[in-house]
């Protein structure tokens, strides 16, 4: 007999808890194992149950389904919400994605409404934890425990810049970092994963004709991904760049698999090899974060920033990467107006592993004349922060602070980062 989905219906009217389980039980592949009459009776139960699909009431009294559904993204990232709610505001909607459903419904739904929802959340959450596992196979319950494995043969290390929020400072750092580990004697390779808006060539004023990812994929024959690293275009620094396509439009001629092959190969020739990957979460974004030993997520001490980490390391978790493989890196640190550091980090529960100032003068300037400040401005305060950050990752010790808070965070300003 196939695998069936395990269902926990979250419901605190008994008719509907029952209703839904006649509709349910109609269904081969489908089998409920728990029923809750509140947010909080169902983060209990999941601790205890295991369970593929949580049918999920939005109005509840105490713990409502938003909170909850937030709450369960923690104690069971395996699990695919699907809330249920009588408003169909596109409001409602976003807040439901925004904390982690994967399918919502509109009270009152068909029996085929509900059935095809729960199918479809389950499929997506196997795929979406297939693709970044790199794997094929049934990951359930236990999906993602490898998925943030190191992959096994290498030499250097990948580290990638990711910020879920664009435009705080990604390819600026990604670009100083490479410099700063090449001066410590490293081999550098820096790849521009930003297909379509890619700025690393600008930041050290290469040659715009230089050869781009785009040619390195078509001269690539399907096995030879290791030549890569002869085609990277130098840089007088000593870094080594793949530069993103000259165009938006040539994006799309480079697939996921092949830049994410690429990336891997790189780590035969090099010590680092730092990646400035994309904002959104693609297919492209999932295979190098997925592939990377170390992901700095970079953010800012502001709000919208400060609400998208937090959205992404509840990702990270649910995609069972070690909380040692994130680390958050706080870029113009002391640019806070009215949040501090420890607040942050009570509101993510995390340490930040790493910090760099703001220092509008040096930073514009340097990208300005196309010389990276880690290179003309390295005793800055901003260039020394730069060279701790790479002499962190060089020498390793920066995972240990990546690990979460012990204590629980309290979530001091949460109700405003939401
Ligand atoms: N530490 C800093 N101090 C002052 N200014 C900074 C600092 N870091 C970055 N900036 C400035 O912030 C702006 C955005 O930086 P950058 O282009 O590196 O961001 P990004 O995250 O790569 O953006 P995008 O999402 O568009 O790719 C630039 O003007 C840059 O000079
Ligand atoms: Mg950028």
């Amino acid at each position: 007999m196939t695998e069936r989905i395990r269902l926990l219906i979250v419901d605190d009217s008994t008719d509907t808890r029952e209703h839904l389980t006649r509709l349910l039980g109609f269904e081969a592949d489908l089998q409920v194992v728990g029923w809750a009459a509140s947010g909080e009776q169902a983060l209990e139960l999941v601790e205890r149950l295991p369970v593929d699909v949580i049918l999920l009431d939005v109005n509840m009294p105490g713990l409502g389904g938003m909170a909850t559904a937030e709450q369960l993204a923690a104690r069971a990232p395996a699990a695919a919400v699907v809330m249920m709610s009588v408003q169909n505001e596109s409001s409602y909607l976003r807040s439901a994605m925004r904390a982690g459903a994967r399918e919502f419904l509109v009270k009152p739904f068909s029996s085929e409404e509900l059935v095809t929802a729960v199918r479809q959340a389950y499929e997506r959450g196997r795929e979406l934890l297939e693709i970044v596992a790199g794997r094929s196979g049934a990951p359930s319950a236990n999906a993602g425990q490898n998925a943030g494995a190191t992959p096994a043969r290498r030499s250097g290390q990948v580290v990638s810049l990711f910020a879920p929020k664009g435009g705080v400072g990604r390819t600026t750092l990604a670009v100083n970092l490479a410099v700063a580990a090449a001066a410590l004697g490293q081999r550098v390779a820096l790849v521009d994963a930003s297909l379509q808006f890619g700025d690393v060539g600008v930041l050290l004023n290469l040659d715009p004709r230089s050869r781009s990812v785009v040619e390195v994929v078509r001269e690539l024959g399907e096995e030879d991904a290791e030549a890569a690293e002869k085609m990277l275009v130098e840089h007088r620094s000593g870094v080594h760049v793949l530069l993103a396509p000259p165009s938006p439009e040539l994006a799309e001629t480079v697939g996921s698999e092949q830049l994410a092959g690429i990336v891997a190969s790189l780590r035969a020739a090099f010590d680092l090899v730092v990646v400035d990957a994309p904002v959104s979460l693609t297919d492209t974004t999932l295979a190098l974060l997925d592939g990377s030993d170390v992901i700095l997520c970079l953010l800012t001490l502001e709000i919208t920033s400060i609400k998208n980490a937090r959205h992404f390391l509840n990702l990270a978790e649910r995609l069972g990467y070690p909380p040692t493989k994130v680390q958050l890196l706080l870029n113009r640190a002391d640019a806070g107006y009215g949040i501090r550091l420890a607040e942050l980090e009570s509101s993510l529960g995390r340490k930040v592993s790493h910090t760099v100032v703001s220092d509008g003068r040096t930073v514009v300037s340097a990208l300005n004349k196309g010389e990276p400040f880690a290179m003309a401005e390295r005793r800055s305060r901003v260039g020394r922060d730069v060279a701790r950050l790479a002499r962190a990752l060089v020498e390793g010790t920066s995972a240990e602070s990546a690990a979460p808070a012990r204590e629980p965070a309290r979530r001091a300003f949460a109700w405003r980062a939401r």
